[in-house]
This record gives C-alpha cells, structure tokens and sequence, in this order.
C-alpha cells in the first residue's frame, strides 16, 4: 500500500475530476404513474383506468429502481389520492406522490388522507401541492382565487398540514382562508412527518416554497437557467432562516436509444407524431387564449423560441410541440449521454430526478435497465473516491464541436 500522506491534495485533482461544489451527493429518480395505454405518440380514446395496464405500470417503475411516482391532478383526471392509495398496495418500495391542489380539500381532511395514506404504506407518502396554474381550470372546479391569492392559501395551507401531523393538544385557527376550533389531536402520520413538494415558478411559488417546501419542483430547463432558479430558491429559504434548504427536484423526457445518432432519428420521429397528436386535440390543453398562464409553461415556450438544443442533452422541440403543457421538455441521445447530461443536472444540486418517456411504459423499462444504473453507478464512484468518474466526459452529446441535432438525426 501506498502512503496515504502521498496522495495528492484536492487541487491537484484535474478539474473535471472534481466535484462542484453546488452538486447533490445523492440522487433519487421520479417517474409519473400512466393509468391506461395512452400516449402523445398512440393516442387511445380512453379516460379511464385499464387496471391489468396501471398493475403492470407500477410494478415496472418499482423493479426499474425508481424511487418514487407522481399522481398528477386535474379536473379530469382520476383522483390522485385514491390512486395513490394503489400504487401503496400494489408497491412494497416506490413512494406515491399525490399532486393535490389546496382548493380541493379542507387542509385538515388533507392532513388526514396524507397521514392515512402514509400509514397504509408504512411511511412513504409525499404530497406535492400545486395551487393553480391557469384560472380556465381552476374555475372548473369552483376556484376563483387570482394566482396570489391562491399561493397565499397554498401558504396557509402548508402550516395548518404540518400542524395537524403534529400537534399533540387541540388548537384552533382562524386565518385569511381557513377556521376551525378544537381540532387534534390529529390522525399522525407513520413517520414524524410527511414530505411537501412545491411545484410552480411565479414569484409567488419562489416566496412560499423557498420559505415553507421540502422539495421544489421544476420542468427541465437549461442548466444555467436552472441554477438561477436553485439560486433564488436558496437565498429565500436562507432569508426564511431555516436550517435546511428544500430539496431541489427537475423532470425530463428522455428520448433514447443505443447511440446519440439513432436516438436523434427517434426524437425527430417523435415530435411528429406529437404534433400531430395535439393538431388532432388527442391532448386536452388547460390554456385559455392568451397562451399558459403558469410561469413554468411561459418559460418553456421561450427557451424552445431560442433554441433548440441546450448544454449536453436538452432538446425543446418537444415543448413547443405541446404548447409547453406540463413536463415536455426531452434529453436525447445515448443513455450514456442522456445518463451524463442528469448528472450534469446533480452538479446543479438536483437530487430529484423525474423522468418519463413518451412511450411511457417501455421507457420506464428502459430507463432501469440503461440510465439509473448508469446515474448510480456515478454516484457510488463519487462517495468512494471523492472524484467525478469519466462518463460526463467521454459522452459530450449535444457540446461536441460542431454538433447539428438534425445532421445527427439525418434530417439533411
Ligand atoms: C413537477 C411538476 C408537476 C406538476 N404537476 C401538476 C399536476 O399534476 N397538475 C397541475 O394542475 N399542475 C401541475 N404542475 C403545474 C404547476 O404546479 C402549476 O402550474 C403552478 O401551480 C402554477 O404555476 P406558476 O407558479 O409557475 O405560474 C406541476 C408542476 C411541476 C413542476
């Protein structure tokens, strides 16, 4: 053995051995849960569960190795706490993440279907609170609150969620949204508390998530847009005084294949297929006619206006296919390189990773085959050696000198 003393100092590390120092040490991987077969690439008329499709669904995410899987929520889809509840007992391991918008439940029966659920799957529920992108939508569902308004109930909201899960004595409220008297002691969770997970990207969001979140959320962005925002979200969780800051969580949809070439071809495939899916109205859109509402859809709109093709991986094609409704922005290429531009992600401070394909269950398949391996993989090299490994250099994907996403695909 070598004298430990020997080895060489930090700064001798060469610098892309080194770790940012912005970076997550760790790095656990979301996917949304599909209820039936449908896709933006082979839309089928359906609204309802297909039961033997969503059993195998989520058996798949589980044996994939994700850790975690959203029930999204809107005034269409399926209730995302009782589908929740499923994936609890369909699952021994994968966390459900129910997507809940505070207009829909008074926030103590929340506190006590969050702690129910929580105890039903001995401790892995995660709640992820979404106060309204669009006004059209909200409206369905009798919310007529502007924006602000309803982040300020979102507020509120987070407080009494907490309170409930923990207050040992009866308390009463009277707040700007919410009144009660004597309630508690509450239905408690199985774990000391349940996790709360913020999505949005107006300032409003930025105040009360900084300020109240274990976890915020955002769609792929380019990084150094990215670490803009982890920027703002850290200087007010710091302003906030709070010991830890909230936990930073980023959604893709990768598009892969065995080389960055044919996984071009594919991407350019596919946003055909998609376009012609939302030309045919086969995706419901929740825009009213000025265009999104949500800062998070305006945002993707602008970066696909302005390229392109961003840093490793990120393609915007996809968003502007879609309108930038919900998560649609892609990482293409190899899972190699798809694996590095997540990685490049985590140097950000990302220790949330969703993603999910559109071929949805395939590509979750895919993905636990071929990317969280890879991801892992990294990771374990890093909490052993101190060091990066070389994916991230070996797969330059899209910051190749002279790279062309549509010579890549073939497209000319
Ligand atoms: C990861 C993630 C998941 C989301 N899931 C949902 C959802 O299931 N249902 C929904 O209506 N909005 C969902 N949203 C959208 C935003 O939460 C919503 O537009 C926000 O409340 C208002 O947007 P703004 O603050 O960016 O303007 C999600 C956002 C993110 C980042």
């Amino acid at each position: 053995m070598s004298d430990p003393a020997a080895i060489p100092a930090t700064a001798a590390i060469p610098a892309t051995a080194a770790i940012p120092a912005t970076a997550s040490p760790t790095v656990e991987f979301i996917s949304l849960s599909h209820l039936n077969p449908s896709t933006e690439l082979n839309p089928v008329s359906t609204r309802g569960i297909d039961l033997a499709y969503f059993r195998t669904y989520v058996r798949s995410l589980e044996e994939a190795g994700f850790d975690y899987t959203l029930l999204p929520y809107g005034s269409n889809s399926a209730d995302s706490f009782v589908v929740a509840s499923a994936v609890g007992q369909l699952t021994e391991r994968l966390r459900p993440i129910v997507a809940l918008r505070p207009n829909t439940a008074f926030p103590l029966v929340a506190a006590q279907q969050l702690a129910t659920l929580d105890q039903l799957t001995e401790g892995r529920a995660v709640v992820h609170l979404i106060s309204g992108g669009s006004d059209v939508e909200q409206a369905r569902q009798g919310d007529y609150l502007p924006k602000d308004r309803r982040y300020a109930r979102t507020a509120e909201f987070i407080d009494l969620l907490r309170r409930a899960w923990t207050e040992t004595a009866p308390f009463s409220h009277d707040g700007e949204f919410y009144r009660f008297d004597e309630f508690g002691p509450g239905f408690a969770p199985y774990g000391a508390t349940i996790p709360i997970s913020i999505g949005g990207q107006s300032d409003a969001a930025f105040e009360v998530g900084g300020a109240k979140a274990d976890i915020f959320s955002f769609w792929g962005e380019p990084l150094a847009d990215l670490r803009g925002e982890i920027d703002r979200v850290n200087a007010l969780a710091d302003a906030a005084g709070r010991a830890e800051r909230p936990r930073i969580w980023v959604t893709f949809r990768p598009i892969i294949a065995r080389t960055d070439e044919l996984a071009w071809r594919k991407a350019y495939e596919y946003v055909t297929r998609i376009e012609r899916t939302y030309q045919a109205g086969g995706a419901r859109r929740f825009v009213g006619p000025g265009g999104p509402q949500n800062v998070g859809s305006q945002r993707a709109l602008d970066f696909a206006a302005r390229g392109e093709v961003y840093d490793r991986a990120l393609w915007t094609r996809t968003a502007a296919a879609t309108g930038g409704l919900g998560a649609s922005t892609a990482l293409v290429g190899s899972p190699e390189t798809v694996a590095a531009a997540i990685l490049d992600y985590v140097d950000q401070g990302a220790s949330l990773v969703s993603i999910r394909g559109y071929d949805t269950l395939a590509d979750a398949v895919d993905y636990g085959r071929y990317i969280l391996p890879l991801v892992r993989q990294e990771i374990a090299h890093r909490e052993a050696t101190g060091r990066r490994g070389t994916l991230q250099e070996q797969h330059p994907g899209a910051l190749a000198p002279g790279f062309d996403a549509a010579v890549a695909a073939g497209a000319h």
